[in-house]
């Protein structure tokens, strides 16, 4: 079995709407992995009742995220979308690696902490214990890229030094069964490009996230256009000109989200939105800002809208998936518990 040189994997949870930082910092960049990678998209609803889900919501969450993946432009006949739940070998490979990383390791990641707040001892064990799931997701495919927004960055270092020690740890029996240079691969993150970190539309020091209570701080990808105009028109800005160069965004958070998020959106850059836009008034920009994101968010929630009409639709895409996740999966975890000592 040799190793994957190009392969791509990852997920999105169900849980609550997807907005606008999902699409620009992750899904968009999954479309355009398509042309040169083998991609294999998840919804990972394992990860998703690490806090609390409605059984019902959960369900029809998981048929949106498949929805939105197709919306967005991912073709799942050529690439593989699935659920995390329908391919048991995730969980079985987490089990592995909550034995190979370290209680030091996992009491040092930011995301616990800040989702388990000041209650932590009220929280699940699986919240503490995510992102050895999210490194079983990974590994179990061998993955070699994972795009990403910047909020996961900490979970791929992880993901980084769990398939390091078991390879160190299983050292011999990796060379043994003749995987000279280690079983799992270092999987790179790919987190790059200008809005790898959207904020809140009314606090640009904070996360856009659908946990906000405020709907007016995002931009959902089912909004209608006339709401993402509104929630552009009223986003938070400073009462300067915008600048000229994107050094002239530091220290004005709010400016230099709008600037990224019409970057993103304009597959272009914020030195190229600020030669046209800088020494300009936020409300010229707001305007056309506000007119990119209805011509390219609008299409998708009106494909999300078609598609999550037909729910046996998606549940068909997502067991079809699941079986060619199965596919690749299963040798790979065969080895593992070869590798492991299991009979
Ligand atoms: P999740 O469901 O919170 O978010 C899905 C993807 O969206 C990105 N993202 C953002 N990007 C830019 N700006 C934002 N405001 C923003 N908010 C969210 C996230 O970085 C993510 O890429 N742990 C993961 C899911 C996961 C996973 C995996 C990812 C489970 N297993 C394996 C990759 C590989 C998560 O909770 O994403």
């Amino acid at each position: 079995m040799s190793m994957p040189q190009n392969r791509v994997f990852s997920g999105v949870q169900p849980s609550g709407s997807l907005h606008l930082g999902n699409y620009l910092g992750a899904i968009k960049r999954f479309v355009e992995l398509q042309n040169s990678h083998e991609c294999i998209y998840c919804v990972v609803d394992l990860h998703a009742i690490t806090v609390w889900q409605d059984p019902q919501e959960l369900a029809e969450s998981t048929r949106h995220v498949a929805a939105a993946y197709i919306a967005c432009g991912i073709d799942p006949d050529k690439h593989v979308v699935f659920n995390q739940s329908r391919v048991g070998e995730h969980a079985e490979l987490a089990w592995i690696f909550n034995c190979v990383a370290r209680m030091g390791w996992l009491n040092r990641m930011t995301q616990f902490k800040d989702k388990a707040g000041k209650n932590r001892e009220n929280a699940s064990v699986g919240l503490f214990a995510y992102p050895t799931l999210m490194a079983a997701d990974i590994l179990l495919y061998r993955a070699t890229h994972v795009p990403v927004g910047d909020d996961q960055k900490q979970h791929l270092e992880l993901c980084r030094d769990i398939a390091q020690k078991f390879n160190t740890d299983f050292a011999e029996p990796i060379a043994a069964a003749g995987h000279g240079d280690g079983f799992f691969p270092l999987t790179e993150p790919l987190i790059a490009g200008p809005a790898t970190r959207v904020m809140s539309l009314r606090d640009g020091a904070r996360k856009m996230s659908k946990s906000e209570p405020s709907e007016m701080s995002r931009i959902d990808l089912t909004d209608d256009a006339e709401t993402i105009a509104k929630k552009i028109r009223k986003a938070k800005t400073d009462p300067d000109a915008l600048p000229s160069e994107t050094a002239g965004l530091e220290g004005r958070p709010e400016a230099d989200n709008l600037v990224g998020i019409f970057a993103a959106l304009a597959d272009s850059t914020a030195d190229a939105v600020l030669a046209t836009y800088g020494g300009g008034t936020f409300q010229a920009f707001k305007q056309d800002l506000a007119e990119l994101a209805v011509e390219k968010v609008g299409p998708i929630g009106a494909e999300m809208s078609r598609l999550n009409a037909d729910p046996a639709e998606m549940d068909a895409v997502l067991r079809k998936g699941a079986e060619r996740a199965r596919v690749i999966a299963a040798p790979i975890y065969d080895e593992v518990r070869k590798i492991v000592g299991f009979v």
